[in-house]
């Protein structure tokens, strides 16, 4: 993780990789690698080519999301723009601080999304509907 990476805004983080002709290994450890404290770990898998997660924002959480298998696409929009990154190396990680909507989609065969995130699981921490988003950012603006 750069030290003067900026936190307010979605990136690709690069993670440490291990070469090695066995295989290689991708870690994550404690804030040196990711700028938040891991409270939570989940992953998305068994993903039907044409659905898409996610569609949401959330007031507290930061997240980061990695392409462990396969690939997928995360879309985040700050309220007025969108952008979207492609997922698909183990060794980057897209990190996501809260106030910004993402939809994951276009998600290949066999394509397991791991979920780092920096808090318990709380239904009140999510926001929901986009046009509640967009007011919501409307009034604390975030930019991509
Ligand atoms: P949700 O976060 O909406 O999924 P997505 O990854 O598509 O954004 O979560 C889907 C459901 O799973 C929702 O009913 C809440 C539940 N859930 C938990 O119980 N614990 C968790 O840690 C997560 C991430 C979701």
């Amino acid at each position: 993780m750069g030290n003067n990476m900026d936190i307010s805004r979605p990136q690709i983080l690069q993670l440490p990789k291990i070469h090695d002709p066995r295989g290689n290994l991708t870690f994550v450890e404690g804030e040196g690698t990711v700028p938040f404290e891991i409270k939570r770990a989940y992953w998305i898998y068994d993903v039907p080519a044409a659905a898409e997660r996610g569609g949401h924002s959330h007031h507290a959480m930061s997240q980061l999301l990695v392409a462990v298998g396969g690939s997928f696409n995360v879309n985040v929009c700050d309220g007025l723009d969108w952008r979207s990154f492609t997922l698909n190396r183990p060794f980057e990680g897209l990190f996501i601080p809260p106030g910004f909507w993402r939809t994951l989609d276009n998600f290949s065969s066999g394509a397991v999304c791991l979920s780092l995130v920096s808090t318990r699981y709380d239904e009140a921490d999510y926001v929901r509907d986009f046009e509640e988003f967009k007011r919501l950012a409307k009034a604390n603006p975030r930019r991509l």
